[in-house]
């Protein structure tokens, strides 16, 4: 099973951005756990980032056909991204959303996600952690 973690804008920054919100861990921190977390799990983890909506548009319609799942943090494109969600339902491939923060409980800005609305699930608010249980979540339903 192959499956491919997507990061937006500014997670790039992890460690330096707004810590108090998303934590000091790096993002090449993130990277390594993804990895780690690929070979416990027994699943191949692809990792993706940018800074620009088009770039993230020609990542997912790559990998259709390539990847058995998507987990996906748009980070700031989540609440203006229409391209996006369009690039996710047009690949058909399974997805889940994922968000460092808890979404929900910040600005009301923050509380609209259209990517959401191509994915299967979110997690929000559980930090780094998000991204795992999201692999576990596909995985999961791999095995059905
Ligand atoms: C984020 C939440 C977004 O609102 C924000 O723009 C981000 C990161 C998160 O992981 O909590 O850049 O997606």
């Amino acid at each position: 099973m192959k499956i491919l973690v997507i990061n937006g804008p500014n997670l790039n920054f992890l460690g330096i951005r707004e810590p108090g919100i998303y934590g000091k861990n790096t993002f090449a921190d993130l990277l390594q756990m993804l990895d780690a977390w690929g070979k416990e799990l027994g699943v191949e983890v692809e990792q993706y980032q940018s800074n620009h909506e088009g770039d993230l548009v020609d990542k997912i319609q790559w990998a259709y056909g390539k990847v058995d799942g998507i987990v996906i943090n748009p980070a700031a494109y989540t609440h203006t991204s229409v391209a996006i969600l369009d690039a996710l339902k047009a690949v058909c491939i399974p997805a889940v959303e994922v968000h460092l923060s808890d979404v929900n409980a910040r600005e009301s800005f923050r509380h609209i996600s259209y990517a959401g609305m191509a994915c299967e699930k979110t997690y929000a608010g559980f930090g780094f952690e998000g991204y795992k249980m999201a692999i576990e979540y596909l995985e999961g339903k791999n095995n059905l």
